[in-house]
This record gives C-alpha cells, structure tokens and sequence, in this order.
C-alpha cells in the first residue's frame, strides 16, 4: 500500500512544491533505478550516459555504454580518436549526428575548457549536442548544481501534476513548464542526484504515457490529473506529422574475392559518416552506377525488401545484387572493402541486418 494513498484532499500550487521535492526523493531510494553504470560516474561518464540516452532506451545504452567508455576511457583519448573509430562504437544506437556532436563536444571539452568538464549549466550548454535539459542532468549528477531537467517524460508529469492543459511542443507552453520545474528543486545539493533521477524514474516507470501506476504514485493524492480524472487526457497530444514512405535501391555489387562496394555517407542527413551500399532514389539511378562499376543492369537480382523506420520517414529499401567479373573502382566515396575489413566500418543497422542474412 502506497505510504500516502490515504489522504485525497485536493492540494494547492503551495503544497506541491513544498511536497514534491522531499517525496520524490524518498521514493526514489526505495523504488527508483539504482546501480545504472552512468551513476555516481564523472562529469565525462555522465555527459556520454546523457548523450546516450537522449533517444535510446535504458536497456540499449547498458550494452554500448561500458564499450565506449572501455574504448575512450576519459575526455582527451576521445578528442584524439578518428571520427570513424567514434562512429563505428556509436553505430546502431542511430541518430548519429549525436556520435558526431559527441566528438565534437571532447575536443571543445579539450581546447577550451583546459580538458575538464564545466560545472555550470550555462557553461555546459555551449558543448555541441548538449541542450538545457541535458546540461541540467550534468550539472546536477555530477556537480549537485540546483537545475532542473526538462525532458519529455518529466513534462508529462508536471502537465499531470498541475493539470496544464498546453501542448508540451509549443514554445511558449514549454517555457511555463521549465518555470514549474524550477519551483519543485530542493533546497540541497546533496540531494540533486536523487531527486534528478527520481523525476527520470517517475516518468519512466510510474507516471506512463498510458495507463499510469497513480497507485504506486508518491504523488497521488497531489495530483491535479489524478484528482479531476484526466490523465488520460494530459499532456494533450501533439499533432503528429505524418510519416513518408521512401524507397531506396541499394546496390550491393560483389567482387569475384567476395569484396562489395561501400560508399561513407555524407556529413549531413540520413547514417551520416557511416559505410554504406551504394544508395539510390531511382531504380534508373542504380542501373545507370551499376553499369559504371562495369555490370550490366540485366546482371541484377532483386534480393527481400527490408523496412526501417526513421523518425519522420519509412524507408523501403530494395537491395539488387550481382557478381561483377571486371570491375570498376568509381572514384570516393566509393571503396572496395574485404568481409574481413567489415567489422572496422561503422554500418547503418538495416544494412548490418542486410549482410547478416545473405551470410547466412
Ligand atoms: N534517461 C535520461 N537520462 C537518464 C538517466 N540518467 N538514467 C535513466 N534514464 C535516463
């Protein structure tokens, strides 16, 4: 039985942010997450652990995170690393402009702040990929600094706390949530780092997007949403922008040694940096470069279409494969590359999956 499910007496704006701070610290030593690697780490292992889960699951960053730390153990032997060792660690966590803002952000670490890590979030916001509310998460973990972090599951829980009805897109709207936030802080430094995870914690595991666990809620009777029966309707849904199918051919062209044709990806846009099969929006496009590897259009086969779904688009991706008997090198960003040479290029993950399979 929840410790305080028995009064239900409707609160004020007063007494959630006298209450707030001191509940959410307590349910977070007894029920929050406890022994994640990043916790209790410094400023670097933080800041990565941040990067990391900006928008990858928990479960996933378990996997990645000790590698990346094992490969860079601290801020400098980062900045020192090729930007293709980082993006190889980094691939199939997706979104990699964050691997390449990640590297960015050691070298500025490095160059301008003497190698160490700043305490202030302001300070903090000028790394490359590091916004407020991830600045915030730094600065309280590994500084106990009095910020508040401002992410999408914690704005559900404020909209459901005070029953604020905006849309948590809308600028305006969300800069009355960070004002709340602020008001529910705790007073003490020593508390940061519990009270931040607990708001994590509570918004991940308590305070769902559907159906909510309001009875293991420490602030169920707290809550205005839970208190007027809407948190089924808080925060109010934001208009979702409908996704656009796009087919891609992609040519995977095999040398008689068994070497396929690999092209980096540009800085910018979709697997940005990583290797890929040569990548087509015209079936007329893929024949035209295959014919310039030196293999007839005829000689393609159409391998299963696979799917990847990227934020906004849905990708339908058609692989047509052939053997070529006398290739062409196109010039960069093309390349040859050995099976054996695979594992040192960092893959998109569909085009891992991809290879797996004609493997096997
Ligand atoms: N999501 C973002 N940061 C997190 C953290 N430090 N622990 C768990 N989930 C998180």
């Amino acid at each position: 039985m929840n410790a305080v499910s028995g009064c239900l007496a409707p609160a004020d704006a007063d007494t959630v942010r006298r209450e707030f701070a001191p509940r959410l610290i307590r349910w977070q030593r007894r029920h929050g997450r406890h022994g994640l690697p990043w916790q209790g780490a410094d400023a670097y292992g933080v800041w990565l652990s941040e990067i990391m889960l900006q928008q990858t699951q928990v479960a996933t960053v378990l996997d990645y995170y000790p590698r990346f730390r094992s490969a860079f153990p601290d801020v400098a032997s980062l900045a020192a690393a090729p930007e293709d060792e980082v993006l190889r660690l980094w691939a199939g966590l997706g979104y990699y402009s964050r691997a390449r803002n990640l590297h960015k952000a050691a070298a500025q670490v490095s160059r301008d702040f003497g190698g160490r890590f700043p305490a202030e979030r302001s300070e903090l916001e000028k790394l490359a990929g590091v916004g407020r509310s991830t600045a915030a998460a730094i600065a309280a973990f590994a500084f106990g600094r009095r910020e508040t972090i401002l992410d999408g599951n914690v704005k559900r829980v404020l909209c459901r706390l005070f029953a604020l009805d905006g849309d948590p897109a809308d600028k305006a709207f969300e800069r009355q949530l960070w004002q709340h936030a602020e008001q529910l802080l705790p007073p003490a430094a020593a508390d940061m780092a519990a009270y931040t995870q607990g708001l994590m914690d509570l918004g991940a595991t308590v305070c769902r997007r559907s159906k909510p666990d309001c009875a293991a809620c420490p602030m169920h009777d707290i809550c205005a949403a839970r208190r007027d029966g809407r948190t089924a309707e808080l925060p109010r849904k934001k208009s979702t922008a409908a996704v656009k199918q796009q087919t891609l051919y992609w040519l995977d062209l095999r040398r008689a040694d068994g070497s396929l044709l690999l092209a980096k990806r540009p800085p910018k846009g979709i697997w940005a940096g990583l290797y890929c099969l040569p990548s087509f929006d015209s079936l007329a496009a893929a024949h035209a470069f295959a014919e310039q590897c030196g293999c007839p259009a005829a000689a393609l086969h159409e391998e299963i279409p696979l799917t990847h779904r990227l934020t906004h688009r849905l990708l339908e991706i058609i692989p047509l494969s052939a053997r070529i008997r006398q290739p062409e090198t196109p010039a960069a960003p093309y390349q040859w590359v050995s099976p054996a040479q695979l594992p040192d290029y960092g893959l998109p993950k569909p085009l891992e999956r991809y290879l797996q399979h004609q493997a096997a």
